[in-house]
């Protein structure tokens, strides 16, 4: 396949989209933005919750093979020395000595991509945890950690979880939570950031079955993003090379989206083997084995680990769904994105300001809250109501015109055909519901 050309316009359009639409914010903007830190918005927090929903219903409610947990972000430096991370967590890092600026040696060449000096330091490991005191003593012992990723959580509490719920190998343990790594180049917009989501799943499994899981979970991933709307073509897979692995993996395989700017890592599935218990074991004193009873055995599970980043996520699912076409002689843009994961699925609109439709817009509203998560919205002509309501995603909008105080039917109105079919208010959750159905 041929490289792909940066497409500069759509990340733009999706850039500026999202700030002016309220999904991402720069956080602190009225100081003039932190660090490439970010705040979701009232759209963007309804989006990105639904990604995070969308993964933990098939990583866990639809199984019965994983269970939840949610660990601390604060931990001890002896969690971090006993993964490696402490040592190995690190990228190399360059500074120009002519405009300061200080890049990932890994992803430039020998000229400073800020002002094209060849004048650079020689590579430093940068350490990339967060460094921060926990209590009111500033000393050694009181140092801590943000976590720079959800997996050791589940490492830690591998016993506690296995004892509890009598599971046992293959059975997985799955976290959403915040993760912190101090970038070196944090950049496009929320796709590296020094904060933001992780999405993991720590597999269990006997050793003999490692390669076969392995295998299972890239698939079971790769197919998730297409069943939520990422086109086949948009998605790849991409092997690591021996020299790029994890200091934990003795494998591991890429989900890549194709960004504006290329291919990009989504999610990564390894193959962390029995590295990160065994040595939480071996620094811990305690014993993290699964003792099977059947057959009398003692042994350290393996771990096949899918570990997907939320933000960055959902960030391909607004470019993937990102569109414009022409409707009735206008161009509107749209966002296709699977219902599931649109901010609001449903957009109540009473054709005028009138205040006899008033009782009647808000009775459909009441009605439709329950099921669907739903915007209101009387301001402007419905024709621009509608652009509004296409260009952050709802997939269907109601419109309640003087008609219906009469015949008690809404307009229900698709986003991507932009048909328009008229349903009594008494049907119109099972319109919707019938609407869902196959995805
Ligand atoms: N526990 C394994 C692990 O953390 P990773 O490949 O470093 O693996 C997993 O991270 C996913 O987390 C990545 O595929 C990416 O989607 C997301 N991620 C990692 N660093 C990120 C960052 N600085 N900003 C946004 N997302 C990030």
């Amino acid at each position: 396949m041929s490289e792909p050309t940066p497409d500069s316009t759509l990340f733009d359009d999706v850039v500026n989209l999202a700030k002016r639409r309220g999904f991402v914010f720069p956080s602190a903007e009225i100081y003039g933005g932190f660090r490439s830190t970010y705040d979701y918005g009232p759209l963007g927090v309804l989006m990105l919750r639904n990604v995070k929903n969308a993964w933990w219903r098939s990583m866990v409610q639809l199984r019965d093979d994983v269970v939840g947990l949610d660990a601390a972000i604060l931990s001890p430096p002896a969690i971090w020395g006993a993964s490696g991370h402490l040592t190995t967590f690190s990228d190399p890092m360059v500074d120009c000595r002519n405009c300061k600026e200080r890049h990932r040696a890994d992803h430039i060449a020998d000229t400073c991509p800020n002002c094209g000096s060849t004048d650079l330091t020689e590579a430093r490991d940068f350490q990339l945890m967060f460094k921060t005191h926990a209590g009111p003593v500033q000393d050694e012992g009181s140092v801590a950690y943000l976590r720079p990723e959800t997996a050791q959580g589940m490492f830690t509490n591998f016993m506690n979880v296995a004892t509890t719920t009598r599971k046992k190998p293959p059975f997985g343990i799955a976290q959403v939570g915040k993760s912190f790594r101090n970038e070196i180049t944090p950049g496009n917009f929320v796709f590296r950031t020094r904060e933001f989501e992780q999405m993991e799943m720590e597999y269990f499994v006997p050793p003999a079955e490692a390669g076969e899981w392995f295998d299972y979970w890239v698939d079971q991933r790769f197919a998730w993003y297409q069943d939520y709307g990422i086109p086949a073509e948009m998605l790849r897979l991409r092997p690591h090379d021996a020299d790029e692995l994890s200091h934990y993996s003795a494998g591991t395989t890429d989900i890549e989206f194709l960004f504006p700017w290329g291919w990009g890592e989504l999610e990564g599935v390894a193959n962390r083997t029995d590295y990160d218990l065994k040595a939480h074991a071996s620094a811990s004193g305690e014993r993290l084995e699964y003792f099977d009873q059947s057959t009398n055995e003692r042994y350290t599970p393996y771990v096949i680990e899918p570990a997907a980043g939320a933000t960055r996520t959902m960030m391909a699912f607004l470019l993937a769904a990102y569109q414009t076409d022409t409707v009735g002689g206008e161009e509107r843009a749209v966002l296709r994105l699977d219902w599931r994961l649109a901010p609001n699925q449903v957009a109540v609109l009473p054709l005028s300001k009138k205040p006899e439709l008033e009782p009647t817009a808000r009775e459909v509203l009441a009605l439709l809250q329950p099921h669907f998560q739903c915007d209101y919205d009387v301001t402007q002509s419905i024709g621009k109501r509608y652009r509004r309501q296409d260009e952050v995603g709802t997939p269907w909008c109601i419109t309640v015109d003087f008609d219906t105080i009469e015949d008690r039917a809404v307009t229900v109105r698709d986003r991507d055909t932009t048909e328009q079919v008229r349903v009594p208010i008494d049907g119109l959750i099972a319109e919707l519901i019938r609407r869902t159905q196959g995805s």
